[in-house]
């Protein structure tokens, strides 16, 4: 690959490209290559400030524009965003690895949110209802909150930004937007998009950091309303606690440990083919990554011997050489962890089929390559049946029935996707009813979920939200019941009955 001139980018607030104050910059690698490929400002607390002030100024009139038009201007972003998709998918395979199919999804991803929220200008439903007195309507308004903060990870470093951003901006709030640390230069493309398309100066604003010096300053400002953060089962529950603290509304989407059932019955060749896809694209750093694969015993030995083959034959490499079917890892110490787990497993009594260490063949050694890696005799309970791992690392585990697989399905902190291959519809429908998650694909792997339908989980997984479909407009609305009496007298709810 050629060597690349490292892009200088800037904060953008109050409608200008701003340096932060401190004049500091950090840099954006590719993982790939180890080179530098960008700078961007190294933000502190002032920065955050400014954002903030210049969101709050611009809210009064922002929540007045009519939403349809808000919606136009999204409009226009989405189309420029189609304009512009193959450029910025490759911006993003070089900043966080992933391959180019992959990253033009994640811009498709952003795209498709994008043209659907725009029609969400022209909707915003509320309702009318009859009120149980005479000559008195009733009816309820979604309206905007004030200012949310926006802290996104590096996975899906447009897509997931668009699934907070862009609700947030058809509502009617106003935003300061935290890149991640990895992926600044695909966050900031992101809001220049939204940005050039006519929203006023103050309604969105880029912030780039660390979160020590950006995230927490913003998490913890009093103007800021909303926060909507997805990363980390750790940092998320710390966001959580600040938030309650200071009264103010958090959605949050964190970990994940999300498993396939794979029954006795089940198209191994269809199942195989989707497991692999979802183990070890975006090599596994999804939150929906497959990393446990619940086998009945009777398709063990066909579905493990298929795995295997399948992981050997993957070809790793740069995410922008079109043969290469799996990138690097987004950093050195995110491949650290991921051998961590590693050799855990292997301490636990699991054992390694395929993968299990770096790999540094020829130009694999100059970036962050993990192989993929599939572990068997995996047990219930062990540390890497139940930790979030975000690598290319899957696990077999072995179960006698049906209803064994769902428990172990069901037997871990999180409650993100969950997948059954089955062929038998009695029993796909049975375990639509008693998995626990807040996404559940039959015949179908982990990865994949739509933009109009709702996104989050259960249990540590997030906190009651959900990203994607109606359901991300509640995030970023209140409601507003509306009582209009007409009949000129006075009438007493639930008093004057007759
Ligand atoms: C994530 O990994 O945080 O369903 C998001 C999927 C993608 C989104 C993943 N549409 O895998």
């Amino acid at each position: 690959m050629a060597t690349v001139t490292p892009q200088v980018y800037r904060n953008y607030v109050n409608g200008k490209w701003v340096d932060a104050r401190s004049g500091e910059t950090m840099a954006s690698m590719n993982p790939a290559t180890g080179e530098t490929l960008g700078q961007v400002p190294a933000s502190g607390p002032e920065d955050v400030t400014a954002a903030v002030s210049a969101a709050k100024a611009a809210f009064e009139k922002w929540r007045k524009f009519p939403a349809p038009r808000r919606g136009e201007i999204l409009y226009r972003a989405a189309e420029e965003l189609v304009r512009q998709k193959e450029d910025l998918a490759r911006l993003m395979t070089q900043e966080m690895g992933k391959v180019l199919a992959e990253t033009r999804g994640d811009v498709q991803e952003a795209i498709d949110m994008t043209y659907f929220m725009a029609g969400e200008g022209r909707r915003l439903r509320g309702y009318t209802t009859p009120s149980e007195m005479p000559n008195k309507a009733a009816y309820c308004v979604r309206v905007p909150v004030g200012v949310v903060g926006v802290i996104t990870p590096w996975n899906f470093p447009m897509a997931i930004p668009s699934w907070k951003i862009v609700p947030a901006l058809v509502c009617g709030n106003t935003v300061v937007f935290k890149p991640a640390t990895y992926t600044p230069l695909v966050g900031i493309r992101f809001a220049q998009i939204l940005n050039d398309a006519g929203l006023p100066p103050g309604v969105l604003n880029v912030v780039a950091g660390s979160g020590g010096k950006v995230g927490d300053v913003l998490v913890g400002h009093p103007d800021v309303a909303i926060i909507s953060f997805t990363g980390s089962t750790s940092t998320g529950l710390a966001i959580a606690e600040t938030c309650a603290r200071l009264g103010k509304r958090v959605s949050l989407e964190m970990g994940g440990k999300n498993a396939a059932i794979v029954m006795d019955d089940a198209d191994l060749d269809l199942a195989t083919d989707a497991l692999i896809w979802s183990a070890f694209g975006t090599s596994g750093q999804r939150c929906t990554a497959c990393s446990r694969i619940i086998t009945h015993k009777g398709a063990r030995a066909g579905l493990t011997e298929r795995l295997v083959a399948r992981a050997k034959s993957l070809r790793l490499g740069d995410g922008l050489d079109t043969k290469t079917d799996v990138g690097p890892v987004v950093s050195e110490s995110q491949l650290e962890s991921i051998h961590g787990y590693v050799e855990v497993g292997k301490k636990e009594g699991a054992r390694v089929l395929v993968g299990g260490g770096r790999a540094t063949d020829g130009s694999l050694a100059r970036g962050s390559f993990y192989t993929p890696t599939i572990f068997d005799n995996v047990r219930p309970g062990m540390r890497i049946e139940q930790e979030e791992i975000f690598g290319p690392v899957t696990d077999i585990i072995e179960a006698a029935s049906f209803e064994e697989a769902v428990k172990v399905l069901n037997g871990v902190e999180y409650g993100l996707s969950a997948s059954v291959f089955t062929r038998d519809v009695n029993r796909a429908m049975r375990a639509i009813d008693d998995i626990f998650t807040g996404i559940v694909y039959i015949n179908h792997g982990t990865i994949g979920a739509e933009v109009h339908l709702p996104f989050g989980g259960t249990k540590n997984t997030g906190n009651g939200h959900r990203e994607g479909g109606i359901q991300a407009l509640d995030v970023f609305s209140e409601w507003k019941a509306v009582y209009i009496d007409y009949s000129g007298r006075l009438q007493r709810a639930q008093i004057d009955k007759d």
